[in-house]
């Protein structure tokens, strides 16, 4: 079979971000664009050449289109394997899983996670390396320094790739796979957690859950999980069929974008137990009725109960947490006396603790928890840990949250994002904030004394890498913090994000509004950084 050697001009906005490369639907479709990243990526890869590769994606339009490109490439650049998700569909979890079980070099997975989908929605493209886990900087950082200067790529002439039936077929020398996405996943899980329990806990009359794939990857994985092999009613599971622009919803689950999910929850005659998940399958939102779990929360709640859950009765190394995300972890951490890393925001920076054995959770803010079982996070994960708790505990959500808070306290916590706004004045912002940060310490706000006042720098305690620039952070003596950073998987103009957490000891308080408790930090993080005179915007699009 000929292989084509193009000549192209490079690139020069392929810089991976928080996740991966993301653009629009519509620069993929550039010429070439897709193929010089694919390529930047094989030649930053050793041993390629005869090597095993997993692939898939969250089924996104163009979703298809990009797995022939990529096989054509892989073919002519000499991998040997190729395990693709039939349908081309396959979760985040479920690569990073199938890299590890099946000992491949690598993977690549095509999805752009939470953003919306369809001809006008986003596109997305990553690498994860043999640990099951997206690539480290050092890796993305080589890919984008390749994809400055490449100036060819490998294809294979066109030809005809079948991707919907189980089995094998050839692409030139490349042999592909294509296996069952669930199966092997829902193997694993099972080995994690006691599903005769759950199935108990479900088919029990006084409880109900309520799961909203959300028009995503996860639809399939929730069938077989919860369904065929826990037993779930078919009305337990909504939107349960993937589409290509998640039926022109924003696959993102929070109390923003599942609004019908949350309706059902805070509903007299709703279910006891909700949960969504995201457009890839990783992030994980859980509700109770009438009631919303901070993801900060469930992480702290996840670690504290852990010795309950089958998959985790040996104990636990230590756990992780991204900068933002509340330090109700940490109190758990201490209690437990088990080591608490603070990194940066995004996944790769726990794969380097996660495999030095120094940590078994990890967690961050934004919807995302996960353990050493992959190295993504993962929300089916989070949502069976939550059912099987509840199946041990034999209460409710929010009798399990309260009684955590009066052991350790609450961490009131809100994350203000402010979507789209213009780039430049984005960093003009950011840098006022980091000119104002040398004479904060000591300032009083409101009755609150700034104790520290940075932008969060993070070392590697595996490999001694330094990340600069992660965020300014503002923290007070009674451990009160406002955090803001720029997002870096936004596609359109720069997002905002401002992070806002207060702790509570006293019981007789947890019953507040979380906006409301957080009034006087709110309103000293819009003085601080003057959000509507750089924003022009009087308030945040999203509040999660
Ligand atoms: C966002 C989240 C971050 C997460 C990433 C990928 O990144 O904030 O925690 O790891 O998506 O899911 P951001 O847009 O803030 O850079
Ligand atoms: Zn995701």
């Amino acid at each position: 079979m000929p292989i084509e050697i193009i000549k192209i001009s490079p690139f020069d906005d392929q810089k991976p971000g928080t996740s991966g490369l993301r653009k629009s639907v519509k620069r993929f479709q550039t010429p070439d664009y897709l193929q010089a990243f694919v390529q930047s990526i094989f030649n930053c890869i050793e041993n390629l050449e005869g090597s095993i590769l997993v692939l898939g994606g969250d089924g996104r339009f163009y979703n298809r289109e990009a797995i022939k490109i990529i096989l054509r490439m892989a073919a002519a650049n000499g991998v040997a394997k190729v395990l693709l998700g039939q349908g081309g569909i396959l979760s985040t979890p479920a690569v990073s899983h199938l890299i590890r079980k099946y000992k491949a070099l690598g993977g690549i997975i095509l999805s752009a996670s939470h953003n919306p989908g369809g001809p006008e929605g986003d596109f997305g493209i990553k690498y994860n390396i043999a640990t099951g886990g997206p690539a480290p900087e050092s890796i993305t950082e080589a890919i984008y320094q390749q994809s400055l200067r490449i100036q060819e790529y490998r294809i294979l002439t066109v030809q005809a790739i079948p991707m919907d039936k189980l089995g094998s077929f050839t692409v030139g020398d490349l042999q592909v796979e294509i296996i069952d996405p669930v199966a092997d996943y829902a193997d694993y899980m099972e080995t994690l957690f006691d599903f005769p329990k759950i199935t108990r806990l479900l088919e029990s009359s006084n409880f109900s859950m309520l799961f909203d794939a959300m028009n995503a990857v996860t639809g399939p994985y929730a069938v077989e999980i919860f369904q065929n092999r826990l037993n779930a009613p078919e009305s337990a599971i909504m939107r349960r069929r993937p589409l290509g622009n998640f039926g022109g919803g924003h696959p993102d689950p929070n109390q923003v974008h599942a609004k019908e999910l949350m309706q059902k929850l805070y509903s007299a005659t709703g279910p006891s137990f909700g949960a969504a998940s995201d457009g890839d399958g990783d992030r994980n939102m859980i509700l109770g009725n009438y009631f919303f779990v901070t993801p900060s929360d469930s992480l702290a709640i996840i670690v504290a109960n852990a010795h309950l859950i089958p998959g985790y009765k040996d104990g636990i190394k230590g756990v992780a947490r991204s900068m933002p995300t509340s330090q109700a972890v940490d109190l758990v951490a201490k209690r437990l006396e088990i080591p608490c890393y603070e990194t940066p925001t995004g996944w790769k920076f726990f794969g380097n603790l996660l495999d030095d054995n120094r940590i078994t959770f990890c967690g961050e803010e934004s919807f995302g928890t996960g353990s050493d079982h992959v190295r993504e996070k993962d929300g089916i994960w989070a949502v069976l840990f939550w059912l099987n708790l509840l199946a041990i505990k034999q209460c409710s959500v929010e009798d399990l949250v309260r009684e955590h808070w009066a052991k350790y306290g609450r961490h009131y916590y809100t994350r203000h994002d402010y979507e789209g706004i213009n780039a430049t004045k984005a960093n003009d912002l950011m840098s006022n904030l980091e000119d104002q940060l040398a004479g904060l310490t000591g300032k009083e706000f409101a009755g609150l004394k700034v104790a520290l006042a940075d932008n969060f720098s993070y070392l590697d305690p595996v490999d001694g890498s330094r990340t600069e620039g992660q965020g300014i952070r503002i923290i007070f003596e009674d451990d009160s913090r406002i955090i803001f950073r720029l997002s870096g998987t936004g596609t359109q103009g720069a997002t905002l994000r401002v992070y806002i957490e207060r702790y509570i000891a006293d019981v007789k308080q947890h019953d507040l509004d979380t906006q409301e408790a957080l009034v006087e930090l709110i309103a000293i993080a819009n003085v601080l950084a003057d959000i509507e005179e750089y924003t022009g915007r009087c308030k945040p699009d999203v509040i999660t």
